[in-house]
């Protein structure tokens, strides 16, 4: 069982899509096991994309998401962290049927974050979640899935 580290980013709320995201996560049997709404300040965004810092789009990644309220996910399952990648398609020219393939052709200001190694979501998940806010529960349904 693997968890990953998801944030639906400031263009997902105006644009009224949190729901139809959300329920592709849901119908591909990923489980929610944290979620809350919030403003980033600029030192968790900083902490957040560190290894981004010095590279000529950080400055731009930066002002985007600290521009509005974002939903902040832990997704947990079999191999959550590849699967998720998968299905929000790579930074740029992502195809058809991936969240940022279906909801712009290209673009800076990208809807979907998501941990892209378990390094990555062991190192992002506690900057966002503390752990009695992530809350694993069952309900029988994964022989669906
Ligand atoms: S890289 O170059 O592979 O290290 O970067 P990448 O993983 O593709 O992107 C890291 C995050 O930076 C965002 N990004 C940008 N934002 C604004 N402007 C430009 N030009 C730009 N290029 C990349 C990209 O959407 C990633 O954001 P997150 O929130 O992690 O998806």
């Amino acid at each position: 069982m693997e968890r990953t580290f998801v944030m639906l980013k400031p263009g997902v709320l105006p644009r009224r899509i949190a729901g139809e995201l959300i329920t592709r996560f849901e119908r591909k049997g990923l489980k929610i096991t944290a979620l809350k709404m919030m403003n980033i300040d600029r030192s968790l965004c900083a902490a957040h994309y560190a290894e981004h810092q010095g590279k000529d789009f950080y400055e731009g990644l930066v002002e985007y998401t600290v521009s509005g309220p974002v939903l902040a996910f832990v997704l947990e399952g079999p191999g959550a962290i590849a699967m998720v990648r998968l299905m929000i398609g790579p930074t740029s020219g992502a195809g058809p049927g991936t969240m940022r393939g279906d909801y712009a052709r290209q673009t800076e200001l990208n809807i979907v974050h998501a941990s892209d190694s378990p390094e990555s979501a062991a190192r992002e998940i506690p900057l966002f979640f503390k752990p009695e806010e992530i809350i694993s529960w069952e309900d029988g349904n994964d022989p669906w899935f």
